[in-house]
């Protein structure tokens, strides 16, 4: 049941995650299935819910800094800088977990992903769960595995059902997940991209940022699996193809009135997609609007009933990074 986030819904949340039971979380970038983070019992439930491996690990949110080292052993200086510049925001940190803490939402790993998120409900909830002793909360995007995340309460309980308690945030402000950086490898490893880009990052901790092949300097263990980073995720039914603008305008040419169930995400409306077959949405001149839109346009080009998604490819820049990547996993 979707319920409005005032007061009482927000105590009747946090007493619900006291109690074990899962919450649909709105936040900043996405909408998260959540769980007491210190409690194995009820982040094993997520796993069942999302139909989601139960080694791949998950977030830990926070409500402040100050809940840091009750789950994180160490944080590096380039780390503690990143944090200090980023959160409350939408930045999730690897690091060296504290053993025996939130073992289930660790899924395996000795490290733990940490986040403070901003959005005012999400803070709100990790605020009232703190006298309660729930310190942390884990939380996935709250859809079925390998599927879009929902950026809207009305996407989770489409995904999740109407037995799941969700707190209505509105809209996600960001639209895509977190930046990823792992800190367990002695130098900044960008896992997922996201709304903070990599060149911010490297600004604000004076380091370079490395990609996911990086070598495992401190632990030597087994790179960190992240779901994020399967190369086939966020994928919605219609079958996705990236496509430069004059690749759609002549494919559409060449197939003229026969095109059918076909959905546009471009910059501008091609000529020949006026047609009843096809659906064309506008995509946005900015990286920042594009993301805020991207899953809520692949959902509704979904309902809708499309069979084809002919998206026009981003340019290759540090600010649309994280744009081109979920599209590129949705295409795959
Ligand atoms: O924006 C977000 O990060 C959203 C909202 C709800 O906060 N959450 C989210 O969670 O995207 P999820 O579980 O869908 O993605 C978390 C990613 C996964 O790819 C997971 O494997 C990775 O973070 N991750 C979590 N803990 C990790 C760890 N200890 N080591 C490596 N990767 C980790
Ligand atoms: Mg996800």
């Amino acid at each position: 049941m979707i319920l409005s986030a005032n007061e009482a819904h927000i105590a009747q949340a946090a007493q619900a995650l006291r109690d074990g039971q899962l919450v649909g979380l709105p936040t900043e970038t996405v909408y998260g299935l959540a769980a007491n983070a210190t409690d194995d019992a009820a982040v094993a439930k997520i796993f069942v819910a999302k139909g989601r491996p139960s080694d791949h690990p998950l977030i830990v949110h926070v409500a402040s800094q100050d809940q840091v080292p009750l789950f994180a052993a160490q944080v590096p200086d380039f780390a503690q800088k990143l944090l200090q510049t980023f959160w409350p925001g939408p930045l999730t940190l690897i690091l060296p977990r504290q053993s025996g803490v939130a073992t289930a939402s660790a899924g395996g790993q000795d490290s733990i992903g940490l986040r403070c998120p901003s959005h005012p409900v999400a803070q709100a909830l990790l605020q009232a769960g703190l006298p309660l002793g729930v310190l942390g909360v884990s939380a996935p995007s709250a859809n079925r595995f390998g599927r879009v995340s929902p950026t809207t309460a009305a996407h989770v309980q489409s995904e999740l059902g109407s037995d799941l308690l969700i707190l209505d945030g509105g809209d996600c402000e960001v639209g895509i997940e977190s930046t990823i950086i792992d800190c367990t490898r002695g130098e900044p490893v960008l896992l997922r991209p996201g709304h903070i880009t990599r060149v911010q990052i490297e600004a604000a901790c004076g380091r370079a940022v490395r990609g996911k092949d990086a070598p495992q300097e401190v632990s030597g263990q087994a790179a960190p699996r992240a779901s994020g980073t399967l190369e086939s995720h966020y994928a919605p039914r219609a079958k996705v193809r990236l496509m430069t603008a004059q690749d759609i305008t002549a494919k559409l040419q060449a197939l003229g009135p026969h095109a059918n169930n076909l959905g546009l995400w471009s910059k501008e409306r091609p000529s020949g997609s006026d047609g009843a077959g096809v659906v064309w949405r506008a995509q946005p001149q900015s990286a920042e609007q594009a993301a805020h839109d991207l899953f809520g346009v692949l959902r509704d080009l979904d309902a809708r009933g499309v069979t084809q998604i002919w998206v026009q490819l981003p340019p290759d820049t540090p600010e649309w990074e994280g744009v081109r990547d979920r599209l590129q996993r949705a295409a795959a």
